[in-house]
């Protein structure tokens, strides 16, 4: 069984690496970013509350992992009820399992996240931590959003970005952190291109031991 584990913070460019990746190897794909959005998406809709731990957590191990949509998952307000359920440990302990499932797929799979190397795969069989610094994650954001014809400021993604961090790296369950054993990788000054070709020899070289 061949698993690629992929972490690291918003916005530095894992989600595109992670495709290319599974798509170059024929390996399966999970954001797992999307089953706590979905999560928080399901409470949202049904009106339910975003701080009762039983509730979100009987939601997650209900969800179903096949239909799972970045595009109707991304809206912002999304992104920070997902933020505010993964800090709970029965929410994460459910989509964990859920996540260890999709793992097992044959021939192989690739998990993008904060804690896969760490915590949900801590055997994968590679395992990269995908970094930039907060400035050009916040210019690559606002370059996307302008790019897609919508308005924002720089100033108030950049702190969005930095606010996001901390609660991730700063939670007590599972917090965001390079696993002993990850590679890093630092796409502050690469292309998408050269970030694809730096993560590929990477993985390469671990798949031949
Ligand atoms: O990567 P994203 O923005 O779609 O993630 C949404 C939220 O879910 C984010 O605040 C971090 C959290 N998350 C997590 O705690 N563990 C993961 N493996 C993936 C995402």
């Amino acid at each position: 069984m061949t698993t690629i584990a992929i972490d690291g913070p918003a916005a530095a460019g894992k989600g595109t690496l992670s495709r290319q990746i599974a798509e170059a190897y024929g390996f399966h794909h999970l954001d797992t970013g999307l089953t706590y959005r979905a999560t928080a998406k399901a409470l949202l809709d049904r009106g339910l509350p975003l701080d009762d731990e039983a509730v979100a957590a009987d939601v997650a191990r209900n969800l179903d992992l096949s239909g799972l949509d970045r595009g109707v998952l991304s809206a912002h307000e999304i992104g920070e009820a997902a933020s505010r359920i993964a800090v709970m440990p029965s929410v994460r302990r459910a989509l964990v399992e859920a996540q260890r499932a999709f793992a097992a797929r044959q021939p192989g799979t690739v998990l993008d996240g904060r804690d896969i190397g760490t915590v949900v795969c801590p055997d994968a069989t590679v395992k990269l931590y995908v970094t930039a610094s907060a400035d050009v994650r916040a210019r690559r954001r606002y370059d996307e959003i302008i790019a897609a014809g919508g308005r924002a400021e720089y100033d108030a993604i950049y702190e969005d970005v930095r606010r996001r961090d901390e609660r991730d790296m700063g939670r007590a369950d599972s917090p965001l952190r390079p696993a002993d054993n990850a590679h890093l990788l630092d796409t502050s000054k690469m292309s998408i291109e050269a970030a694809f070709s730096a993560a590929k020899a990477i993985i390469d070289a671990a798949l031949k031991h």
